[in-house]
């Protein structure tokens, strides 16, 4: 299995903001700091923590993605204190540099997360914090419950997951990981991502999971997990049912934080 087989949707990430989308970091920004942020794809997230840490702070962020990169680079306003670099989580070549160290929704990609927070941990200046948002993707739910077919396609998505060693609780097993990298006053707080019918974001939100079956769809039919036409009748009718019956999506989400000594 190789690590590197995973897109996110472009359409997912680019509507994404630090202000609703990392809620617990954008209450601990404050002008001046340092920021790391790995796994920043096209930088929709980093580029609210630039503008929350002022001209005299610095943000870093990096990607394995060079194309995310590219992205970044290209579609986003240009600020003298943000620079976006390629780089692996597992493997950061900074040491004792930043005063926040963060990633958001990246680790649950990772073969090895235990490295990742780590390298992480290492980045982060003496006193600084690690701050990692995740998902407990078996715990992610749907009032009322979903079609069969789409259920269908969760599991298979699950098993795919599971088959390429990325944790699907990955969140509650963070507080462990950052025991062992050496930080302390670990802390884990609830982050879901409850959206309702009638809420301005409920079409955007829910239409994550027809995201997921165009950027991940092919794999899972590639790797047996489902065919193709269970996965575009799981599509189908999931865009229906949204527009229907749902009453309300819940993401199982934790933001783990934790000082390095
Ligand atoms: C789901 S996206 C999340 C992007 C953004 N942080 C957000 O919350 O919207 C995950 C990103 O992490 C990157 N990524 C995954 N594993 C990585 C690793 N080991 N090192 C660096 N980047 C990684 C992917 O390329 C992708 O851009």
């Amino acid at each position: 299995m190789q690590s590197q087989s995973h897109r996110s949707d472009a359409r997912t990430l680019g509507r994404r903001t630090l202000e609703q989308d990392h809620r617990h970091l954008a209450g601990l920004l404050r002008p001046g700091l340092s920021v790391l942020d790995v796994g920043c794809a096209g930088g929709a997230i980093t580029v609210g923590i630039a503008k929350a840490v002022g001209p005299e702070g610095e943000v870093v962020g990096v990607d394995r993605d060079p194309n995310q990169l590219e992205s970044a680079r290209t579609h986003l306003p240009e600020h003298a204190n943000l620079r976006f670099e390629l780089g692996d989580a597992a493997s950061l070549t900074y040491e004792s540099h930043f005063d926040i160290v963060t990633s958001a929704r990246t680790l649950q990609w990772t073969p090895d997360p235990g490295a990742a927070v780590a390298a992480m941990a290492r980045a982060a200046k003496p006193g600084g914090l690690v701050v990692i948002l995740d998902y407990n993707h078996e715990d992610n739910g749907w009032d009322p419950a979903p079609p069969a077919e789409f259920q269908h396609f969760y599991q298979a998505f699950l098993d795919w997951r599971q088959a390429h060693h990325w944790d699907n609780r990955m969140a509650e097993h963070l507080p462990a990981l950052m025991q062992a990298a050496g930080l302390v006053e670990v802390q884990s707080h609830l982050q879901d991502e409850l959206t309702q019918r009638g809420e301005a974001g409920f079409p955007a939100r829910t239409s994550l999971w027809i995201e997921v079956i165009d950027s991940v769809g092919a794999q899972l039919v590639e790797g047996g997990y489902c065919s193709d036409g269970e996965l575009q009748l799981a599509r189908s009718l999931y865009e229906v049912w949204v527009r229907t019956e749902l009453l309300r999506q819940t993401l199982s989400m934790r933001t783990v934080t934790g000082r390095f000594p």
